[in-house]
């Protein structure tokens, strides 16, 4: 595939090709117990010390604490919570979901980016990552909010042998995988707001933008993009009262690169599950999660707006209200916000 011009997007570090040979020296130095000689690190690579010395300076560039003891040999001390593809693809149990990943310190879009993938023909699992976006787009045209290092940008590229009408429920799948993925790495337990956004204490965690490009009644590609807020310590003024991290609601730091790995690996699962037909089962699990059902909604879509209880979601993963005069209504697109003027009777 040729290589794309990006608009809008700066200084691609660390991209594939920086990347490459780092992958097997971290994992040599990891798993040393102590300081490894650059000989033996040499042998072991089938490099020249020379080589390794290189590598060595490229991986502290990226902010790598790597010593150098005399007579010794390296040693690795920390690493940064870096998106370095290597990092993210390292033992990575994943059939689908392995990459290529293409990754950026700075672009406009990473959807963007994977759409143009897409539309070059990339293959299923390609991700595009990026350490902050200068133009991040959410749901209903809003922008996402992309600070540099402190949150996780991530687009999947998706290829199902599936008619677009299988899109709402395979959005609802993506939440419950980004939940699981959340408990399990994380340790809290987001609640899903219809259809796909989590949030901890009533504040929006993540959100995920699922786009898609179809062809004869059959979608052609599928970006899943995912924003979540790891470690932002405090929001702009517009979003403070609405937004939350995963810093802010535990007090403590958590690794991008463990996220999304599990994120990865919890998404294919359920994709498996997905595409054995086997979505009523998904669809349980979002209902177990979801802090939509059963509550007083408003659901704006545009300049209008429904207001109703929730009352359920059916099998094709529509929001179903039943408004004032009891009537069922589907809801298929909208921004849901818990109001209680629009509870039985209101
Ligand atoms: C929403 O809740 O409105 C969806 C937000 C989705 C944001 C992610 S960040 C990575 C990917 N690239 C984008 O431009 N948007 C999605």
């Amino acid at each position: 595939m040729p290589p794309i011009d990006p608009p809008r997007t700066t200084s691609p570090v660390p991209v594939p090709e920086n990347d490459a040979g780092l992958g097997e020296l971290l994992a040599a130095l990891r798993q040393a117990a102590g300081p490894v000689s650059g000989e033996s690190l040499a042998a072991r690579l089938g490099l020249s010390r020379t080589a390794i010395w290189k590598r060595v300076q490229r991986l502290k560039a990226l902010g790598y604490e790597i010593t150098g003891e005399p007579r010794r040999g390296y040693r690795l001390r920390a690493a940064p919570d870096c998106l370095l593809p290597c990092e993210i693809l390292q033992g990575l149990p994943t059939r689908r979901f392995r990459g290529p990943v293409h990754a950026f310190s700075r672009i406009s879009s990473t959807n963007d980016y994977a759409k143009e993938l897409g539309r070059r023909g990339a293959p299923e699992g390609t991700l595009v990552v990026a350490e902050a976006q200068e133009a991040g787009r959410g749901r209903l045209g809003r922008t996402w909010a992309s600070p540099a290092g402190v949150g996780l940008y991530v687009s999947l590229l998706l290829r199902p042998p599936l008619p677009p009408v299988e899109l709402p429920r395979l959005t609802l799948t993506v939440a419950v995988a980004a939940a699981r993925a959340l408990e399990r790495s994380a340790g809290v337990r987001p609640g899903i707001k219809w259809p796909n956004d989590l949030l901890l204490g009533g504040r929006k965690l993540a959100g995920i933008l699922t786009e898609l490009e179809t062809e004869a009644e059959r979608i052609r590609y599928l970006v899943v993009g995912l924003g979540l807020n790891v470690n932002t310590p405090v929001f702009p003024p517009e979003l403070a009262d609405t937004a939350t991290s995963l810093y802010l609601a535990t007090g403590r730091p958590h690794s991008r690169i463990r996220l999304l790995r599990a994120w990865l690996e919890d998404f294919e699962a359920l994709y498996e599950l997905f595409l054995a037909r086997r979505f009523p089962e998904i669809l349980a699990e979002w209902q177990a999660r979801t802090v939509t059902l059963g509550r007083p909604v408003r659901v704006r879509q545009g300049e209008e707006d429904l207001c109703g209880v929730a009352v359920g979601v059916d099998p094709e993963g529509a929001l179903l209200l039943q408004t004032a005069g009891g009537q069922v209504v589907r809801v298929t697109s909208g921004e849901v916000a818990p109001d209680p003027d629009c509870g039985p009777g209101a």
